[in-house]
């Protein structure tokens, strides 16, 4: 059983935190509410001191909670401190380091996990400067559970909506566990395909979504890893908390991959690299003419293969790369396992429509040097969760052969 500080800021779902502080005792912990002025306005502080037996921290200078100076005191008991709903102004006060109540001060104070639910209009939420201060939380090690998609109270449909009560708890108690999760590690994801030009207008791209490596991404950051994304072009949304660097080619996905990998504990390849890029793109566009065009391709760097030299006998990092293929997946995939010296390889069968490319779906098998997991079709993001299983146990036994 843990303690944990649950912030409750002005939004509307600050009623929601109610259910919140319920599943999280349900989960055997301990919750102190800390609720700041326009908190109150949504909902009292008597509902929060009822289901949690304890005062509610309303203010930083409260009569007779001063002898140890409260904030810093709570900062230390703390083994989580929540806060849900997140709204903008909460998010841009920890971003930047002002402590003007109980809560920022909490926040500068304590060494605890840190855990935010976000949840605001739309707008609000993809517009610059919060989406800057939610990456630069992100970089620092704090954690979010993604908002929901839905009817906004403000009457507007999309993303913004407080993520469930029981969602929230639930990624709240996967921080407090022990053992099983990421946390403290460096998680190296690559998603999407690679863009190689061939002109200032072409290039040649694949039809790679990037939905597979956005959902190991986000799955390794909900078990407290920290995740750098390297993604070339894609539409998908990135989860939050997840360190996105957008690349286009493979030669700049290269670069941010190897700048990365000596610190990291897992390396993920989940994007469909381009094997070959023009010799050199023409400046500006070429023209058309009569005859026939040839273009001269190069063969680029295998990234994986290069992580598997570089790593040569270490056990770090847990290498593990995607066979994409439409003949022989699992036969494939144990070619590339050997020619790549990766620990893991996930085969799958691209001609499914259900799986693959753009699906929402997968179906794949795990190859090892132990052996085959068939993994039936399920959604990306429990697939991605097997995936994780399967690294954290090599990197858990430190076992690479
Ligand atoms: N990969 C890589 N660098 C490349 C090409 C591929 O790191 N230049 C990685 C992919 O991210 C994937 C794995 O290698 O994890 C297999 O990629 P794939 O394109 O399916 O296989 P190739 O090795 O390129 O073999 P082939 O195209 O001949 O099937």
């Amino acid at each position: 059983m843990a303690l944990v500080g649950l912030g409750v800021t002005g939004g509307i779902g600050a009623y929601k935190a109610v259910e919140v502080a319920r599943a999280l005792q349900k989960r055997g912990h301990d919750v102190v509410a800390i609720m700041t002025r326009t908190a109150r306005r949504f909902v009292g502080e008597v509902t929060f001191e009822a289901i949690t037996r304890r005062r509610v921290i309303v203010d930083q200078f409260a009569r007779g909670a001063n002898a140890d100076i409260e904030h810093i005191s709570l900062a230390s008991d703390i083994a989580l401190l929540l806060v849900a709903p997140a709204t903008a102004n909460v998010i841009g006060k920890f971003a930047n380091g002002i402590a003007d109540d109980f809560l920022s001060s909490l926040y500068l104070a304590t060494r605890a996990p840190v855990l935010m639910a976000p949840a605001m209009n739309t707008n609000m939420l993809e517009h610059e400067a919060v989406r800057r201060n939610l990456a630069t939380l992100g970089a620092r090690g704090v954690r979010f559970v993604d908002p929901g998609q839905g009817c906004l109270a403000c009457g507007w449909i999309g993303k913004g909506r407080l993520a469930e009560p029981d969602d929230i708890a639930e990624a709240a108690d996967r921080l407090l566990q022990p053992g099983g999760s990421l946390l403290g590690r460096l998680v190296v994801v690559s998603a999407g395909p690679t863009y190689e030009d061939i002109d200032a207008v072409r290039f040649i791209g694949n039809r790679s979504s990037g939905k597979m490596g956005y959902a190991i991404a986000g799955e390794a950051a909900r078990r407290g890893a920290r995740v750098v994304l390297v993604s070339g072009p894609s539409h998908v949304e990135p989860p939050l908390g997840v360190e996105v660097v957008s690349v286009r080619s493979a030669r700049d996905m290269h670069k941010a991959i190897a700048s990365h990998a000596g610190s990291a504990d897992i390396v993920i390849m989940a994007a469909a690299v381009a094997d070959y890029t023009p010799v050199a793109p023409a400046e500006g566009k070429i023209e058309k003419g009569a005859e026939p065009l040839e273009l001269r391709l190069v063969r680029t760097t295998d990234i994986l293969e290069q992580l598997g030299k570089a790593r040569g006998s270490d056990s770090r990092p847990v290498l593990v790369g995607f066979a994409a293929e439409s003949g022989d997946p699992v036969a494939r995939g144990r070619e590339k396992l050997g020619r790549k010296s990766a620990d893991l390889i996930v085969a799958n069968d691209i001609s499914r429509a259900d799986a693959g490319f753009d699906a929402d779906t997968n179906a794949v098998t795990i190859v090892s040097a132990t052996g085959d997991q068939i993994v039936p079709l399920a959604s990306k993001s429990a697939v991605a969760a097997t995936i994780l299983d399967r690294a954290e146990e090599l990197l858990n036994a430190g076992l690479h052969t």
